[in-house]
């Protein structure tokens, strides 16, 4: 009888914390359109697989009257489930408590899974939706949040860290999903900033609302925080068990792979006619990587951000690859400070995860002007050249038209040690452009010269004939073959199996200086 009573007791327990913040706090969150913590675990792990720590865990202020005001779990919950049967640390922040502010237990509670998911060496998933420190705390809030940004960083590189915005993330806060791998914004709830509107207009007298200041398009196309934005928590759901389908639970170990139906040996005769004759022609380098993808299939990473440059994953032969490619449709595919930043963070993540890289390249230089110079695109050009030297991962590039100059020896050259270079019979590969070269290099000529313009085309064809082509490079080895488009599919299916094993390490030091 006794027994029975205990076993009441608990089962009461367990029924108060599913209750949150009580039922009218979870109708305002169902009303906003958004679930609360325990639904969005339970959507997002296989079925029945979530195993909840810390469900009785309570702060322990005095301060303003909280200690009659407890509620079990404490505004986060916290544990251990599965996606597609592999082993996931969540914590999802319960705004039905106290606006799913950080206590001194909160944080603890957090610290706990970040602690075992490294023990375990598996990926963490944090579902932010929280108005930031709780007040009533004090110091203890900002010493719980720097615990979490400290383990946040011990992580980083050992095992996935992904951070979903379904609601408020400010002040201080943002700097946990900040560090983390992936943050995937939901468009309709969820903003990110340092200082809020009300701040923002008492310093600066500037008017802006929430979503135009920290809104999910702002961080995914302006300033470069977010990597995806979702329409929905459904959508968000989907998205973070797609992701994690890419990617290895921890740096010792390799991607999943798939097996696929998908011919090794599929011959793409559309890629035979893919690059325009006229070499300043767009074309849409994402038709190329679909193409050439297991099933057509890759997953865009920062779709929104720094458009001339692409990155993502996909599968060749069921082996998952990251592809860096230039995107001739937006700016030329030109390199510029964001498309830097956003493909050398990329590479290093693929780089610290055993991700192979592919890339497809087809790019006229480095940006020009004012603005790029003086924000910086040497320091921020310098990161791409930094994260492909520095990467040990099977490494394969494919020039598929220009690879000019600075940009050329950037994007994963032969000399920055890719591991194999293979070039389309249309591959251009110069210091510069043609116009521009005989313009430098003839510029005396053609002062003299009777008709000016005549003989710069004359010279322009003859160096378009010298050097707007694959031999030159692959005469001296810079490029390994030149190759059919049509057969590139099964040539980089064979590269990366010729590669899997490849061993590669950098000389042993604390770390590089990256030129941050
Ligand atoms: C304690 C909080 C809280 C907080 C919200 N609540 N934020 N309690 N500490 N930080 C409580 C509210 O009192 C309310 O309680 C409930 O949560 C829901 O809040 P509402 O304001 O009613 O909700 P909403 O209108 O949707 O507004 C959400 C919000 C707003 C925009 C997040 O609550 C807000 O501005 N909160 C303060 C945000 C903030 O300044 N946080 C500190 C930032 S500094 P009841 O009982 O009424 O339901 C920071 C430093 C981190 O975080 C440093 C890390 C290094």
């Amino acid at each position: 009888m006794e027994m029975e009573n205990k076993i009441a007791r608990l089962r009461e327990m367990r029924a108060k914390a599913e209750l949150c913040g009580g039922q009218k706090r979870i109708d305002a969150q169902h009303a906003k359109g958004k679930l609360i913590a325990r639904e969005r675990i339970r959507k997002l792990v296989d079925p029945d697989s979530f195993e909840e720590f810390d469900m009785f865990a309570q702060h322990q202020s005095h301060n303003f009257g909280m200690e009659k005001n407890k509620i079990l779990s404490d505004g986060v919950i916290t544990g251990c489930g599965t996606i597609n049967g592999r082993v996931v640390y969540v914590f999802a922040q319960d705004f039905t408590v106290f606006g799913g502010s950080l206590s001194s237990t909160y944080a603890n509670k957090i610290c706990k899974i970040m602690d075992m998911a490294m023990k375990v060496g598996a990926p963490v998933i944090g579902l932010n939706d929280s108005g930031g420190a709780r007040i009533q705390e004090g110091v203890d809030a900002l010493a719980g949040y720097a615990e979490i940004f400290w383990r946040n960083v011990q992580a980083s590189g050992v095992i996935p860290q992904i951070s979903a915005i379904l609601g408020p993330c400010a002040g201080g806060a943002v700097y946990s999903p900040a560090i983390t791998d992936f943050v995937i914004m939901d468009r309709k709830n969820s903003y990110m900033f340092v200082t809020g509107p009300k701040v923002v207009k008492t310093v600066l007298n500037e008017d802006i609302t929430t979503e135009n200041l920290g809104g999910a398009m702002v961080h995914a196309g302006k300033s470069g925080v977010a990597q995806f934005v979702t329409d929905d928590e459904e959508e968000t759901i989907l998205l973070i068990r797609k992701l994690l389908s890419y990617i290895p639970s921890n740096n010792m170990e390799e991607p999943p792979c798939l097996t696929t139906t998908d011919p090794i040996d599929r011959v793409c005769e559309e890629l035979n006619n893919i690059i325009p004759e006229n070499p300043n022609k767009p074309y849409d380098i994402i038709e190329v990587i679909h193409t050439l993808a297991d099933d057509g299939e890759f997953l865009e990473v920062a779709r929104n951000f720094a458009q001339n440059i692409v990155v993502g994953y996909m599968r060749l032969n069921g082996y998952v690859v990251g592809v860096v490619a230039n995107q001739p449709r937006i700016l030329a595919g030109v390199l510029d400070i964001n498309a830097s930043v956003k493909a050398s963070r990329f590479v290093r993540f693929c780089d610290a995860f055993n991700i192979p890289l592919l890339v497809i390249e087809d790019v006229p230089g480095f940006l020009p002007g004012s603005n790029q110079e003086h924000n910086g695109i040497i320091r921020h050009g310098a990161k791409l050249l930094y994260a492909f030297a520095e990467a040990t991962v099977p490494k394969v590039t494919l020039i598929v038209r220009k690879a000019y100059g600075g940009a050329y020896c950037v994007m994963n050259s032969r000399h920055m040690r890719a591991d194999m270079v293979y070039a389309w019979p249309s591959a251009e590969i110069a210091v510069m452009g043609p116009k521009g070269a005989v313009e430098i290099i003839f510029r005396k000529e053609a002062k003299d010269a009777a008709d000016a313009d005549v003989l710069l085309a004359e010279r322009e064809e003859e160096y378009r004939d010298k050097f707007a082509n694959p031999y030159a490079a692959a005469e001296k080895g810079y490029i390994d073959d030149v190759i059919e488009p049509a057969v590139t599919r099964f040539r980089l299916i064979r590269a990366f199996e010729m590669l899997a094993t490849k061993k590669d390490t950098n000389p042993p030091k604390k770390h590089g200086n990256i030129p941050l």
